[in-house]
């Protein structure tokens, strides 16, 4: 009877967040977690509020998820928060997002510094808001020395530009002799891309139940696992962290082999 005991509470999941997260810790963790944030809008949406109180609440949801990241030894985490498309959205709606940035460090650089969180961003900065801009580049410079999780913001950032971007890259370093075509692989093309110095994703989470890649990371998600949630942005918390990482632990990863 003791021992049936024993067995089942072998078998029994973790209940607490607390529990969970300790049991995931004791697998094998992604080192790379991306994220399309989606359904801000949609969240809004449903409280008769405006769009931008979507993105608010997002960006509060950022702050929880990069202190559990970073907790659970996660290396990098990518999250998408404005794509080379999106400056076809409202006027107004595009004037908050870009100031979002400076808000969200404005309140949680003291506390990325102290948790030795390195900021880091992947986009196109030359069509960025001065103020947008210097935000970002602070953080960057004040978080450069340390080594705990990387939070790399894709910000204006769309990935078949980065693609033809690194292509007229390699062509004119062709011609100049500096790389010889015979010897371009995959390594190679790799390091003409914005994530040069960081590894592929292993996991991609998508919040809002849309199941599609919106121009993000294509070259880098290629062995990437995909983990989807009708969950909206703004609602996604720990325990959604913790589902997919227990999701991304049952997967077997081949990359192509048996
Ligand atoms: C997509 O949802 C979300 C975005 C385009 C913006 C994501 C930004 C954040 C979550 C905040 C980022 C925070 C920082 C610190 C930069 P949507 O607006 O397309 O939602 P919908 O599909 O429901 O309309």
């Amino acid at each position: 009877m003791f021992n049936k005991i024993k067995l089942w509470r072998k078998t029994q999941k973790p209940s607490t967040l607390r529990d969970r997260i300790e049991q995931v810790k004791k697998a094998q963790i992604p080192d790379h977690v991306a994220i399309i944030m989606d359904g801000n809008g949609r969240w809004a949406k449903k409280r008769a509020l405006p769009r931008i109180a979507g993105h608010h609440e997002g960006m509060k949801v950022v702050r929880k998820i990069t202190k559990l990241a970073n907790e659970l030894g996660i290396k990098t985490l990518t999250l998408y928060a404005f794509s080379t498309e999106n400056w076809k959205r409202p006027k107004n709606e595009v004037d908050y997002l870009m100031k979002l940035p400076e808000e969200f460090l404005g309140s949680f650089l003291p506390e990325l510094i102290e948790e030795n969180v390195q900021v880091q961003m992947m986009g196109y900065k030359a069509e960025l808001p001065l103020h947008t801009l210097n935000a970002i580049e602070k953080a960057i410079a004040d978080t450069k020395e340390n080594n705990g999780l990387v939070l790399n913001f894709a910000l204006n950032y769309g990935s078949r530009a980065e693609i033809l971007d690194a292509v007229k890259c390699v062509l004119n370093d062709c011609k100049s002799g500096i790389i010889n075509e015979n010897a371009l692989d995959e390594k190679t093309f790799s390091s003409y891309l914005m994530t040069s110095e960081m590894a592929d994703p292993d996991l991609l989470i998508r919040t809002s139940g849309e199941i599609r890649l919106s121009n993000f990371m294509l070259w880098q998600l290629a062995y990437t696992e995909f983990w989807f949630t009708d969950v909206l942005w703004p609602d996604f918390c720990a325990e959604h962290l913790i589902d997919a990482i227990e999701v991304f632990q049952g997967r077997q990863r081949r990359f192509g082999g048996v």
